[in-house]
């Protein structure tokens, strides 16, 4: 797959086949991703790969805090949307929804979709970025968000669809029951990894992008 086509088809994988991801295929992909640029060559990223009964007890116990009630306490927490950013996500998850057949007012179901994605999307394998927290936040979310769409990137030359997700690590202290990473290190995001599954309605989404013209200004040009 050449760049272009990489990039163009790169999206949110939100369901999964079962078949485990080779460790050495995870490997290759964490390897070539570290290529990605970070300011001052920090490379502040740490990555956590979890699969088999470890990410499962992440997933149960994940599923446990959010049936329990327990308010989500992410390191790197998230401000709600506003405005039009609000509105996007709004027609995200309308176009989303109408996919999987979930109605607005369902609320049961609704609350089933969400658990999916703090079970990772039931994705064999999950990769989860940390920072130390002597590296200040915006450097490391920046830092990492390269990783993060290098490793995306990468994972498409291996036939693997990936999801970033913050609901994974919203609660942090469940990943570092299971990890070991300590509470000195920021856990700032997860990418579900696996081998998709095209059946899925939930992968048919392609999500909207605003026009370049809204977006971009140019100033110089003739
Ligand atoms: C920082 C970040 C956090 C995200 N967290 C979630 C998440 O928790 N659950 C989810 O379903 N998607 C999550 N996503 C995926 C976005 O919803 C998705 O990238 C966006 O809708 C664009 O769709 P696409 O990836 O298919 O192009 C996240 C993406 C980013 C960059």
């Amino acid at each position: 797959m050449n760049l272009l086509e990489a990039i163009r088809s790169r999206k949110s994988i939100r369901a999964y086949k079962p078949d485990p991801v080779p460790r050495d295929v995870l490997w290759e992909i964490l390897e070539i991703a570290t290529r990605s640029p970070s300011a001052l060559n920090a490379q502040p990223w740490e990555i956590t790969v979890v699969a088999g009964g470890v990410l499962e007890d992440i997933k149960r116990a994940n599923i446990e805090m959010l049936a329990s009630g327990v308010i989500p306490n992410p390191d790197a927490p998230m401000q709600p949307l506003e405005g039009m950013y609000k509105q996007r996500a709004v027609d995200l998850a309308i176009q989303l929804f109408q996919l999987v057949g979930i109605a607005r007012e369902d609320k049961e179901k609704r609350a089933e979709w969400m658990q999916r994605g703090f079970r990772f999307f039931d994705a064999p394998a999950a990769i989860i970025l940390s920072a130390d927290r002597s590296v200040d936040e915006s450097r490391t979310q920046f830092d990492i968000g390269l990783i993060t769409q290098t490793i995306c990137l990468t994972a498409l030359h291996y036939g693997l669809g990936t999801c970033i997700g913050i609901q994974g690590v919203m609660y942090p202290e469940v990943v570092r029951r299971f990890t070991g990473i300590p509470e000195s290190k920021r856990i700032t995001i997860s990418i579900a990894i696996g081998y998709p599954d095209w059946e899925s309605p939930a992968n048919k989404l392609n999500s909207k992008r605003e026009p370049l013209e809204a977006i971009a200004t140019w100033h110089g040009f003739n």
